[in-house]
């Protein structure tokens, strides 16, 4: 196998941020290179400070680099997407378009770009919502989401472009901090649950949406870059499930480490966004082609959470009664009608 230089860009943000520690477990600290348009963070090696709207410099890099592969996950989310029309789809859109054309050009072995349960609309269906469903999506974000898929498409069937995604759910991650999502009040419940014992949820409390734990997407992506190029079937985005709930469902599941958590309503905006999403994802096709199989359900990501969370801020969990720690599993089909009070 030829070498490889693989670029990332985003690197800060919150895939980017757990995505790199994979990768350079796999291919070696000098083969990842880790970019963002923000100084370099401490602790971080192998960094550059890139803007990816400055196509030059890009290109420049990536030819100067010898790079082999693009993780771009440079892009801004939904909540703040809406709030920056213009911004959000330069970002998501623009900069794709220069990825592309350098990996056309530079002939890069393959690129990776996350796609989002965003694509949807209110005209999808509600409950497991299939890769073809009806997109028409009401958000900036999801609609440079869905121009995007169309891109990639696009540069795979005329040029080759060895271009791959995931339509990612919400991603809940202990390592780093959300940034402008619809979904993200399922990461920060779990500070505000452990610095405070209370959290005000955006969102009302039966808002069910797809979730997913950052280990399970991590290894989703590797595993769908190493997938045999024959076995990919969809060249726009494939969709990608692993658990659903409401913020009532996980503030439930909280409460049962830490007794005392409180939660309460407002809901903002961000409501008319949840909405619009489906509550479940049907991901055959991810599980067909390449064997995804998610590990962690809502019980196994809420106890994993606090736990690193605790150990992180240094506020240790109350004592559990072992039988505490260990709940049952549920299957996804049962467990999205059994809990979203929709
Ligand atoms: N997590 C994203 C958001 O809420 C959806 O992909 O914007």
């Amino acid at each position: 196998m030829k070498e490889q230089r693989i670029l990332i860009t985003g690197a800060c943000g919150q895939i980017g941020t757990e995505l790199i520690p994979a990768l350079r477990q796999r291919f070696g600290d000098d083969h990842v290179i880790a970019t963002d348009i923000h100084v370099r963070p401490s602790g971080i090696s192998n960094y550059i400070q890139l803007d990816v709207m400055q196509d030059e410099m890009l290109e420049l890099v990536v030819k100067e680099c010898g790079v082999t592969q693009i993780y771009h996950l440079a892009a801004m989310l939904s909540a703040k997407g809406e709030q920056n029309l213009d911004a959000a789809w330069s970002l998501n859109v623009h900069s794709l378009l220069s990825i592309l054309k350098i990996a056309h050009e530079q002939g890069l072995e393959k690129v990776f770009w996350p796609s989002s349960i965003a694509v949807f609309g209110p005209n999808s269906p509600k409950y497991n919502c299939h890769q073809n469903a009806r997109t028409e999506p009401t958000t900036v974000y999801g609609i440079s989401k869905r121009a995007g898929e169309y891109w990639c498409n696009y540069y795979f069937d005329k040029f080759g472009v060895d271009v791959r995604s995931l339509r990612y759910p919400g991603l809940i991650s202990a390592g780093a901090s959300p940034g402008g999502g619809t979904t993200d009040y399922a990461v920060d419940i779990f500070h505000q649950a452990l610095e405070k014992g209370n959290y005000t949820c955006y969102l009302e409390e039966d808002t069910c949406l797809p979730m997913m734990y950052m280990p399970d997407a991590i290894r989703a992506t590797l595993e769908l870059m190493e997938a045999p190029k024959e076995k990919i079937s969809v060249r726009t985005s494939y969709n990608l499930a692993a658990m659903s709930f409401a913020p009532c469902d996980l503030a439930a599941r909280i409460r049962k480490i830490l007794p005392d958590f409180k939660i309460d309503y407002h809901p903002d905006f961000r409501q008319a966004i949840a909405n619009s999403w489906p509550a479940s994802i049907r991901d055959t096709e991810a599980r067909r082609d390449w064997g995804w199989q998610p590990e962690f359900d809502l019980n196994r990501m809420t106890l994993d959470m606090l736990e690193r969370l605790s150990v992180k801020k240094c506020l240790p969990l109350p004592e559990q009664e072992a039988e505490t720690l260990t709940y049952p599993d549920f299957p996804m089909d049962n467990y999205v009608a059994s809990n979203c009070r929709v």
